[in-house]
């Protein structure tokens, strides 16, 4: 056993916190769900935004990163740790669960939910490259796609402009609007948004595609799972209080703190690592 598997398969306490991670910012979106669901728990939130963003990198790249992250949230006593990220789940879910022993929830674009929400079945899904050629959602298409036509759009520069907190300038709108118009042309009636950033920019993508255009995205489902594994594990926090949350980041960018602020709605503790 190696030194990593040794810290990972400590002895869990139910009121240790739960790690979640992403390649930046985007996973706030799950973590609020969490929050909402499970008050009770210590939350600890680590933005690799110095190497935002993933979906551009090779897998073998977002391994590492996902390695070092995990490394990270499992020395500040992680329960279980959340990829908040659909990229890093891609390229990187099995590998985790392969090194360390916790419970490693991770995340998909909701082709599922979409498919049987869509009155018309055609579904369009933004989600970022690495994501869309990936060989996890080859299979998520063949699973759940099969019976509706799946219109897919990779969003790249879309995940910067929410880095550094540009959720409604002109520039963001362009590049949605950009984006969006082959999932209109081909008349979608149903959008998923495939990456955990996409969330904050929710309102602009309902502006561009009209009030006809569900759109749908997983934090909250996300976030039953994250409950069902504590309860199946026996690591739901007993504490009655309020848990605390902690973010760190490793953005070189000044603003980086204020950004977590904003887009994680309240103060927000922040540390640079
Ligand atoms: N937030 C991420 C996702 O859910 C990835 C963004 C990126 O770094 O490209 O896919």
């Amino acid at each position: 056993m190696n030194a990593t598997q040794h810290i990972a398969s400590k002895k869990a306490h139910a009121n240790d916190p739960i790690g979640v991670f992403d390649s930046g910012v985007g996973g706030l979106s799950v973590l609020k769900h969490i929050q909402d669901l499970l008050p009770n728990e210590q939350l600890r939130y680590v933005a690799d935004s110095r190497y935002a963003p993933y979906g551009n990198k090779t897998v073998a790249e977002i391994q590492a990163r996902c390695f070092t992250l995990a490394d990270f949230l499992i020395a500040q006593g992680a329960k279980v740790l959340v990829v908040a990220c659909n990229t890093a789940t891609a390229a990187a879910i099995d590998a985790l669960r392969e090194r360390y022993t916790l419970p490693i929830i991770g995340m998909e674009p909701a082709v599922k939910p979409a498919a049987e929400a869509s009155q018309n079945g055609i579904i369009g899904i933004l989600a970022t490259v690495g994501t869309l050629k990936s060989a996890q959602f080859a299979a998520l298409l063949e699973s759940y796609g099969r019976n509706v036509e799946v219109v897919t759009q990779a969003c790249p520069g879309l995940v910067e402009c929410i880095e550094r907190g540009e959720v409604d300038s002109p520039a963001t709108r362009d590049l949605i609007k950009q984006f969006c118009a082959p999932l209109l042309a081909e008349g979608a009636d149903t959008v998923v948004l495939g990456c955990t950033h996409y969330p904050f920019v929710r309102a602009l993508i309902s502006d561009v595609v009209g009030p006809k255009v569900s759109l749908v995205d997983t934090g909250a489902a996300v976030a039953k799972q994250v409950k069902n594994r504590l309860i199946e594990s026996g690591l739901l926090a007993t504490e009655q209080a309020p848990g605390a949350v902690h973010f760190w980041t490793n953005s070189a960018a000044v603003e980086a703190p204020a950004v977590i602020a904003r887009l994680w709605g309240q103060a927000a503790e922040v540390s640079v690592f």
